[in-house]
């Protein structure tokens, strides 16, 4: 037998409701502060685009790659300071988003590792701390 897709558990209509789902967490959690801030405050256009991303990456149809002519998410998060604490806010708010829609024990081990990988690729600094860029701040203390 073999295993179905989280598409396939899903459907279209799931993985809208988790994508959607998801920034409702982010907008709401207190401890995701820093996620948060980064984003618009509007989210209609990122529930959108987070869907079409999910869809093609759990084995449906690639939306998300058929509108942007590709999957690579790493230009798209240059902008951004992303280190362990926001990709662990951000895997935090897939958790809770995944437990509010009902997903099953099965599809949150399915999905476990694949997802802590592709958030930890979009990562893209070894820490979360500010960068110090006032030279003279050693001298002062
Ligand atoms: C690791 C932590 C992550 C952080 C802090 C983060 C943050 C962000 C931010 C700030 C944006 C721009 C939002 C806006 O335009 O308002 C964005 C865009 C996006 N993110 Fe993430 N993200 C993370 C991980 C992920 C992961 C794991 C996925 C997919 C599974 C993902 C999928 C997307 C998509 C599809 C977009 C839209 C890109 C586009 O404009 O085409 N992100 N993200």
């Amino acid at each position: 037998m073999s295993q179905q897709s989280p598409y396939q558990i899903l459907g279209e209509e799931g993985i809208r409701k988790l994508a959607h789902t998801f920034y409702d967490v982010m907008d709401e959690l207190p401890q995701v502060e820093k996620v948060r801030k980064m984003h618009a405050v509007n989210k209609d256009e990122i529930k959108q685009k987070l869907t079409d991303y999910l869809t093609g990456w759990m084995g449906g149809p690639p939306r998300y790659q058929e509108k942007t002519g590709t999957v690579c998410l790493t230009e798209p998060h240059k902008p951004y300071a992303i280190g362990p604490e926001e990709r662990d806010q951000w895997l935090l708010c897939m958790d809770i988003a995944l437990e509010r829609t009902g997903a099953s024990d099965e599809l949150k081990q399915m999905l476990k590792t694949p997802m802590f990988r592709i958030a930890d690729t979009i990562r893209n600094r070894e820490t979360s701390e500010q960068e110090v860029k006032d030279p003279n701040i050693i001298a002062a203390g």
